[in-house]
């Protein structure tokens, strides 16, 4: 098995690391080769740190090869895209990925709130065409939603499905809807969270308490915002609000201000917190 994954950001690196400590194959295509080793320095470190936990006896980073070409996919069994939430970007890619790869190879997006179907509409092969969807941090959430786009037949289906067990995950089946199953209920409930900010004049620190010590939240909603990204929130806020025109899903004003301000979380340095970017 040979898995392809496209785009080497937080989520691309995260499952690249999935596959690599599955044993699996991996060609990881960056748009240059900087951004791919700097990927690559991700991987190891966080395997190394496995490791010397004792959580896992080693790994092999020779698994991993990169490249800036989309054609060096082309023997991958399954290409997995984790590339900018943009349609017409991904519409582009997956048309690429259809010339180039096999005839029976899968290909999964990775998209958190755009529509698998759509972006499957660009091609000539929708069939084999399926929403492989992470959460954030890849590595350690057990989660994959497994999505099924109107012309995705159950090879593909299945095959995504299989791959998600192989790489230890918890995969669950839905349909192509709106923010499929946990983006539907968490974005609102994560906007939400940010108008009790004002409404209750509660500090971030303190409503990030309120959520863990009193509903049991592994970590508080401001501090899981500055994980996952404003600017990636907010995107997927709006792709909801545009598709199911719900108040609940549209930008918290608080929200679109940080993200003009350059406020993004943790990988800009600052959002709700400030963190150490070295
Ligand atoms: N990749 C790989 N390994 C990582 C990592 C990463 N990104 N981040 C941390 N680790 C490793 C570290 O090596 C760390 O160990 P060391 O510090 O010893 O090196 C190890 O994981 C454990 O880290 P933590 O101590 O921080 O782990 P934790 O037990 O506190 O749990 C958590 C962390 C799993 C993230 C937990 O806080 C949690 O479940 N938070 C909620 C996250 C969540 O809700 N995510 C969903 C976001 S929404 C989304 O993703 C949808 C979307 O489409 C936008």
């Amino acid at each position: 098995m040979k898995v392809g994954v496209v785009g080497l950001g937080a989520m691309g690196a995260g499952i690249a690391q999935l596959c690599v400590e599955a044993g699996l194959e991996t060609v990881g295509r960056e748009v240059t080769a900087e951004l791919g080793e700097k990927a690559r320095g991700r991987i190891e470190h966080f395997l190394t740190r496995k490791v010397e936990k004792g959580q896992i006896e080693a790994f092999d980073i020779g698994l991993l090869s990169l490249t800036t070409e989309v054609a060096d996919l082309a023997d991958c069994d399954v290409v997995i895209e984790a590339i900018v939430e943009e349609p017409a970007a991904k519409q582009a890619l997956f048309v690429e990925l259809e010339r180039v790869c096999r005839a029976d190879a899968v290909l999964a997006t990775n998209t958190s709130a755009l529509s698998v179907t759509e972006i499957a509409s660009a091609t000539s092969s929708p069939q084999r065409i399926v929403g492989m969807h992470f959460f954030n941090p890849a590595p350690l959430m057990p989660l994959v939603e497994i999505v099924r786009a109107e012309l995705t037949e159950d090879a593909a289906f299945d095959a995504a499905f299989a791959l998600g067990e192989q790489l230890g995950k918890h995969p669950i089946r839905c349909h192509d809807t709106p923010g499929f199953v946990v983006n539907r209920v968490l974005i609102p409930l994560l906007n939400d969270c940010v108008r009790v900010l004002d409404e209750a004049r509660v500090s971030p620190e303190d409503l990030d308490a309120g959520m863990q010590h009193g509903a049991g939240w592994p970590m508080g909603p401001c501090t899981l915002l500055d994980l996952v990204g404003i600017d990636v929130h907010l995107h997927a806020s709006e792709a909801l609000y545009d598709k199911l025109r719900e108040p609940r899903m549209a930008a918290p004003p608080r929200l679109v201000a940080m993200r003009n301000a350059g406020l993004l979380g943790r990988k800009s340095g600052r959002g709700f917190y400030s963190y150490d970017k070295t």
